[in-house]
């Protein structure tokens, strides 16, 4: 008898959490090393967020909590959708997770029975698939590359259902490729799921606030509120408020669903840490200021890194919409060699050769399902990012 789960078999550890180990060990052993691959803005949290925790630890907020959160964060998280999204999701129609992951993950778990297909556009947040396999579902990969801004295409979409399909999993902005879509680019995929009325709507709208330009986000419910009864709608506030460790996600959706997810919550962590609850009432009921003064500076950021990658040998940088990721293209350097000899033959060779030849941490793009490409984390300093493609563009021209 085996003593590790058969689930496990099916898992891969994930592949950015390496990048950044790989970086770690390298700067302990004194190696001048750009870290690229982090997915969290390198803000601090705004200090009225730390200080309505710092007062919730005051007032003895500090026991168990409903399973689901708080009253009061359940009230601001249905005031936020209606306000930002123009949903109608009432306080019983949402749930608080250990970050946005804990609510993905028990949103399969509630639902996924094996042989239950889940449709996921790539490139995708490496944890999707995973999150799919343990809960016992099948992941139906589609691919939305570069030709079309990294987005799916109605065509494609449709083409990826069956019968078998539970759940399309949308994330806009995307991790790892920044692309969002517009109003009508979604609209045209909504229009294929009115199609198909056993399909229900998984939106991660992590990265919301991160969009560029006059870009204007949107999510599915609110472009077809015909589906609204078919979705789940998933944010957080570890993007926005740069409150990635205090593992606030949260959800709002169709009733049975909410509960289901609250059972399996309410067997597995319970409710989420009083105090990032209370943190979460102040980021989303308090001054929303901080997230137009950083967009700015990520926009300024992505403007840099696509301007300089785009004059690296070999690279092609579309500008993307949204979160702090770009995606580009390696293929016009597939085949070259370094001086060293190394011939590059896939972008795991390329990330590889880069960090060890210039000491600049990327993530591979296969490990998001659609290579040859890149990721690029730009949530990090202006001068940091200038060096670092500094020395890719250098690294790109070494090659032959
Ligand atoms: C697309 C996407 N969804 C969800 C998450 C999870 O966020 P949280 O920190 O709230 O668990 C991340 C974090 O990297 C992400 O990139």
């Amino acid at each position: 008898m085996a003593f590790l789960a058969a689930a496990l078999d099916r898992v891969k550890p994930s592949a950015t959490i390496a990048v950044s180990q790989k970086a770690r060990e390298l700067k302990a052993k004194g190696r001048d090393v750009i870290g690229l691959g982090a997915g969290e803005p390198d803000f601090d949290t705004p200090d009225n967020v730390k200080e309505a925790a710092i007062d919730a630890i005051r007032r003895g907020e500090t026991k168990y909590t409903p399973v689901a959160g708080i009253p009061q964060l359940r009230e601001a998280i249905s005031q936020k959708f209606k306000r930002e999204n123009g949903l109608d999701y009432k306080p019983e129609q949402t749930i608080v997770g250990t970050g946005g992951k804990q609510v993905l993950f028990n949103a399969f778990m509630a639902t996924l029975n094996p042989g239950d297909e889940v449709i996921i556009p790539a490139p995708y947040w490496v944890s999707y698939p995973e999150m799919v396999a343990i809960c016992g579902g099948t992941s139906v990969f589609v691919e939305a590359g570069i030709s079309t801004g990294f987005k799916l295409t109605p065509e494609a979409l449709e083409n990826a259902i069956t019968e078998k399909t539970k759940w399309f999993l949308f994330n806009s902005p995307s991790n790892p490729s920044g692309a969002a879509y517009t109003h009508d680019e979604l609209k045209a995929l909504t229009d294929v799921l009115m199609r198909h009325p056993q399909v229900w709507v998984m939106t991660d709208d992590m990265y919301e606030h991160l969009v560029y330009g006059d870009f204007t986000f949107a999510t599915p419910a609110q472009v077809e509120p015909a589906l609204y009864d078919r979705t789940l709608t998933i944010n957080g506030v570890s993007k926005a408020y740069a409150m990635t460790g205090w593992r606030i996600g949260y959800a709002g959706g169709p009733l049975e669903l909410i509960k289901a997810m609250d059972m399996i919550q309410g067997q597995q962590t319970s409710g989420a840490c009083s105090i990032a609850q209370w943190a979460a009432v102040e980021a989303l009921n308090g001054p929303q200021d901080f997230i137009q003064k950083n967009k700015a500076i990520f926009q300024g950021r992505r403007d840099l890194v696509v301007g300089m990658l785009n004059q690296a040998r070999g690279i092609d940088c579309p500008s993307p919409e949204g979160a702090f990721y770009v995606y580009p293209s390696c293929k016009g350097l597939i085949g070259k060699k370094t001086p060293g000899g190394k011939v590059i033959e896939t972008d795991q060779d390329f990330v590889t050769e880069l960090l060890e030849a210039e000491g600049v941490a990327v993530v591979h793009g296969s490990a998001f399902g659609l290579g040859p490409n890149f990721r690029i984390s730009y949530a990090t300093s202006e001068a940091q990012l200038e060096e670092a493609c500094t020395r890719i563009q250098r690294f790109c021209g070494s090659l032959d």
